[in-house]
């Protein structure tokens, strides 16, 4: 599956621009109302999964953040995003790898997934992110997640997803995280489609 979710991801990102994209936001403001909600800080570790092009690694950088790590399967997503960011990306740490057999070299305080994992259809590439997810998050660390809602698309860049509520993804999850929060939120793609979001933070426990 990796190779031609690689393929899929890359060709996403040949063909379009990144603000051309369904999930394109100028300004991630539900990240930063999650990091803000929970008191984090520019002084600790973040890696945003799946990040692509997102500009939530501008929006910290200009808070001050210095620990930065953003991954995606999709190499142009990293290059565009480190185009847009100009000198700013090396301060950054760019991995282009597969969530579902990346090794985490070190552990983040907070790990961020908007509209990733929900394209996980199969139990075993959950599994496979979760062995990631738990060897990558501190103990006590944050886990943000963002997914289509049960009442959101079915599909996203032509790709079937898995749609959650917070009890679904806690239960998914497993029991090694405590739900924190959870809420919804309606993304507007740039052609103005709504996009219903479930939104959740959790608590990595031991
Ligand atoms: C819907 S986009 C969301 C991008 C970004 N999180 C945002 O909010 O703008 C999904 C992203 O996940 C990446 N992706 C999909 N499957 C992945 C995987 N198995 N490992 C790492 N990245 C993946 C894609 O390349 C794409 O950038």
């Amino acid at each position: 599956m990796s190779i031609e979710r690689e393929a899929h991801w890359r060709n996403v990102y040949a063909d379009k621009q990144p603000e051309d994209v369904s999930w394109f936001q100028a300004r991630p403001e539900q990240s930063l109302l999650a990091l803000d909600r929970f008191e984090a800080e520019p002084s600790q570790s973040l890696i945003d999964v799946g990040g692509g092009a997102s500009t939530l690694i501008d929006a910290l950088l200009a808070r001050g953040w210095h620990d930065l790590t953003v991954l995606d399967i999709a190499a142009p997503a990293l290059a565009a995003a480190q185009a847009r960011l100009g000198e700013g990306s090396a301060r950054v740490t760019w991995v282009a790898a597969d969530i579902t057999t990346w090794q985490p070299p070190r552990q983040y305080d907070i790990w961020h997934d908007r509209a990733v994992f929900h394209f996980l259809t199969e139990p075993a590439q959950r599994t496979a992110y979760l062995r990631a997810l738990l060897a990558g998050l501190v103990e006590g660390g944050l886990a943000i997640f963002a997914t289509f809602a049960l009442d959101g698309p079915e599909k996203c860049s032509g790709l079937v997803v898995e749609r959650y509520d917070a009890a679904k993804l806690v239960a998914t999850l497993g029991p090694h995280f405590r739900l924190e929060a959870s809420w919804g939120d309606e993304h507007l793609t740039p052609w103005g489609s709504p996009q219903a979001f479930n939104w959740c933070v959790l608590r990595r426990l031991a």
